[in-house]
């Protein structure tokens, strides 16, 4: 997947998943979002108890001050967070995904502000504080290095810029976090094979349940973002089944 893209904000060389992240549950988390191509938004919103949308929109919000600044959507897959970001009068936002095949979809669909870069979020091919916000939905999870990744975002974030990571969570409380860990892992793909009706091989909404396993508890992600960036906050939606965790530097004043 090595490759040039010209995005209009730099033309850079990506290196694709480096050897670190070949393993092939991460090809295969990849993998599963292209195959969910037709109905990954559609089936996201079911099976997040129709949170998702919401809870874009809400981490968006918190960006707002900065409509005609570079925004980073990592992982920004088929570009849902980044036609919410056009649509909501965000001028120029750069899509960064390992899946040229998402990439392309995105680019097509999406309105000329949106500029696609081929790459991880452990390794970001940006200049440091060459962004004012950096929005992450429903893909850190898949970030095989998340402390990489979360240096990574606070190094491209400018000191006026937050970050705001929207994702499935892991609740601290052993309870709630074992009723996250059956719906994720067992009802959701379920739920999910029943939508989808054949219109798919296979079930590739069953690849979120390893990357759920791996996932660190919302107390340690909030920590992780804290260390980087100085402040962080972590917002819990349906018991911590899914969070929004939102970073900036210390020494921006509160709201
Ligand atoms: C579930 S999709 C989320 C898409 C979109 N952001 C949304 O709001 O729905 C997760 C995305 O993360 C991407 N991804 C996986 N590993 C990544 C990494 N190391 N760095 C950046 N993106 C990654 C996947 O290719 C996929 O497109």
């Amino acid at each position: 997947m090595t490759g040039y893209l010209r995005t209009g904000f730099l033309t850079i060389q990506s290196e694709g998943p480096s050897s670190t992240h070949a393993t092939d549950e991460w090809n295969s988390v990849v993998r599963a979002i292209e195959h969910a191509l037709p109905f990954y938004e559609s089936i996201s919103e079911i099976i997040s108890i129709g949170l998702a949308g919401p809870l874009r929109r809400r981490a968006i919000r918190q960006l707002e001050g900065h409509r005609s600044d570079w925004i980073l959507d990592s992982g920004t897959g088929p570009g849902t967070s980044s036609r919410m970001l056009l649509g909501d009068g965000f001028e120029k936002i750069v899509g960064v995904d390992p899946s040229s095949i998402l990439l392309r979809y995105a680019k097509t669909v999406l309105s000329p502000g949106f500029h696609p870069v081929l790459g991880v979020a452990e390794s970001l091919p940006f200049r440091s504080s060459a962004f004012s916000g950096v929005l992450a939905c429903f893909s850190f999870r898949d970030v095989r290095d998340k402390a990489l990744s979360m240096e990574e975002f606070a190094r491209v974030a400018s000191r006026e810029a937050r970050l705001e990571i929207v994702d499935i969570g892991k609740p601290d409380g052993t309870i709630r976090r074992k009723l996250i860990e059956i719906y994720v892992t067992s009802l959701m793909p379920i739920i999910a094979r029943f939508f989808i009706r054949g219109r798919a091989v296979g079930n590739p909404f069953r690849m979120i349940a390893p990357t759920f396993r791996r996932l660190a508890k919302n107390r340690d992600i909030a920590k992780l973002a804290q260390r980087e960036f100085g402040f962080a906050n972590l917002c819990e939606f349906g018991l911590g089944g899914l969070v929004i965790v939102e970073a900036r530097r210390a020494s921006q004043t509160r709201e």
